[in-house]
């Protein structure tokens, strides 16, 4: 596992010595620990060894701005969280608005924003996904009056219609935008700009508080096992079966 760094302005709830690890004591969260991991920020040698996203970048550009990302990976996801861009990848230039959602095909390419029309916020995604994935995109979370949901029942207090489900893929969250209270293989995580969730596949993942309007980017990497896309709940698609090792 490469070096980890906690992030800055992680804000966690009041915690609790002992035994190295950090409790929230919150009423209404007391039945979760929030920890850093498995949440990574940007740069290389940041993500735990079973991440099929082995390194993210998260960059702001303005008019006027050119950014070349050095390749560094089997393969390179690029996502337009806002702004508007003209990029080169593969040979082609793309005009590129918010939710444009490019993929390098041959191997030694690289992205490289050429123009910059609008102030950009771009994530870079580079690792080792197989040729057969789940989703990717932009989602937004917020809280809400009515927060029932038809997630799997939670031990906790929700406040968005999230609901609690799990995947036959592995799923990362990377946030470029908001605050929020994100929930992995039963731990809660406080998560704002630059941190990525990593939950592997069969463990539950939810986003039951939102402290600031929260926008991210998903990415569903390789399809296993039964290979069902979208979210799985216990009490429809059977009971889940995480992989132990991936946290
Ligand atoms: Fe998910």
């Amino acid at each position: 596992m490469g070096a980890l760094s906690i992030p800055e302005g992680r804000r966690r709830l009041k915690q609790e010595a002992g035994g190295g690890e950090v409790k929230v004591t919150a009423p209404e969260m007391s039945r979760l620990e929030v920890q850093a991991m498995p949440v990574f920020r940007a740069g290389a040698n940041q993500a735990p060894e079973w991440c099929e996203l082995e390194q993210f970048d998260l960059v702001e550009l303005q008019v006027g701005q050119t950014h070349v990302f050095p390749r560094c990976g089997q393969r390179e996801k690029l996502i337009v969280c806002r702004g508007r861009c003209r990029v080169a990848c593969d040979r082609q230039e793309v005009d590129a608005r918010e939710g444009a959602n490019l993929d390098l095909e041959a191997p030694f390419a690289r992205f490289e924003v050429l123009v910059v029309h609008e102030p950009t916020t771009l994530i870079r995604m580079a690792g080792r996904w197989g040729a057969e994935t789940g989703g990717s995109g932009i989602f937004g979370g917020a809280e809400v009056e009515d927060s029932r949901d038809v997630g799997d029942p939670v031990d906790y207090e929700k406040r968005t219609p999230f609901d609690n489900h799990y995947h036959d893929y592995d799923e990362y969250w990377i946030v470029f935008e908001g605050r929020g209270l994100a929930v992995s293989e039963g731990q809660a995580y406080e998560i704002g700009v630059g941190d990525c969730v990593a939950t592997g596949m069969g463990f539950h993942h939810d986003l039951p508080r939102v402290h600031e309007p929260l926008r991210g980017v998903y990415f569903e990497t390789t399809l296993e096992g039964r290979k069902r896309l979208g979210h799985l709940w216990n009490h429809t698609h059977g009971e889940a079966q995480p992989k132990a090792e991936r946290v």
